[in-house]
């Protein structure tokens, strides 16, 4: 008999919501779940900072939240900044590192990112790594070598026991908003790549791999399906709960199979 599949679906509703409608959709969202088999399916979302606390107070036993972004310093004249201790003290499970948009539009570096990693890594958060190709890299037929170097700059000094922790995201930045999914042959095909590649750096290869980029309810089923795809990080049908609840549903019958 095969063993049964463990999916993590995650909204990332990026700079979206308002503390009143916040509370609106993750309420919507615990209710829309209520009957579900989630034994094998672990849910989270990751609202503005401003907006964690009253997500917290109403996301019910099945919706984990997390950040968005941390800094690497733990308290101190850093303006503007949240570290991994504060939000872990918060009350948050995860916080996502890397994430495209971080990357190009904030300029962080595989360096920071890296900081930003070994940081979460002293709390009791799960870290969330976000690695992707742009279309260009893909398209210069460079996607193999842009995964390997976030990875490795990623988890340089992360040791095997300590990568065991982890979930990592990939999201091909193509396919980011632009609705545009990877089909499942190309998803499965970078998500298989990315656990030899932690092989050959020594790391856990089981660790949960998400796949993000245009996931909708239409076509999670044929994503969530593929061997190597844990889960899926959503970025606009995340906001709507009656995407975000048909795509957890078809996680939770997948994962009765
Ligand atoms: P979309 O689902 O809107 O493409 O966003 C994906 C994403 O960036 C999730 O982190």
């Amino acid at each position: 008999m095969t063993k049964k599949r463990s999916y993590c679906i995650a909204g990332n509703w990026k700079m979206n919501t308002t503390p009143s409608s916040a509370t609106t959709l993750v309420s919507g969202i615990s209710h829309g779940i209520e009957n579900l088999n989630l034994s094998r399916v672990r849910v989270a979302v990751f609202p503005p900072f401003i907006n964690i606390n009253t997500v917290l107070e109403h996301a019910g036993g099945h919706i984990a939240v997390g950040a968005q972004n941390c800094y690497y310093e733990p308290n101190g004249a850093f303006t503007g900044e949240v570290s991994c201790g504060m939000i872990d003290d918060a009350g948050c499970t995860y916080v996502l590192i890397g994430h495209s948009e971080r990357r190009t539009i904030f300029k962080e570096s595989n360096t920071v990112i890296e900081l930003k990693l070994k940081a979460a890594l002293q709390t009791s958060l799960t870290p969330i790594l976000c690695i992707g190709e742009t279309l260009s890299e893909r398209q210069s037929g460079n996607t193999w070598s842009v995964l390997q170097e976030q990875l490795n700059t990623a988890f340089q000094t992360i040791t095997p026991e300590q990568s065991a922790r982890l979930v990592i995201a990939y999201e091909p930045v193509w396919a980011i908003g632009t609705g545009v999914a990877a089909t499942k042959d190309e998803a499965q095909e970078a998500h298989h790549f990315i656990r030899k590649h932690l092989s050959v750096l020594g790391k856990e290869t089981s660790i949960p791999i998400l796949y993000g980029g245009s996931v909708t309810a239409d076509n999670a089923r044929d994503l969530l399906s593929q061997p190597d795809i844990d889960g899926a990080l959503i970025g606009g049908a995340s906001l709507k709960h009656e995407s975000f609840v048909s795509i957890i549903r078809t996680a939770a019958l997948l994962s009765e199979n």
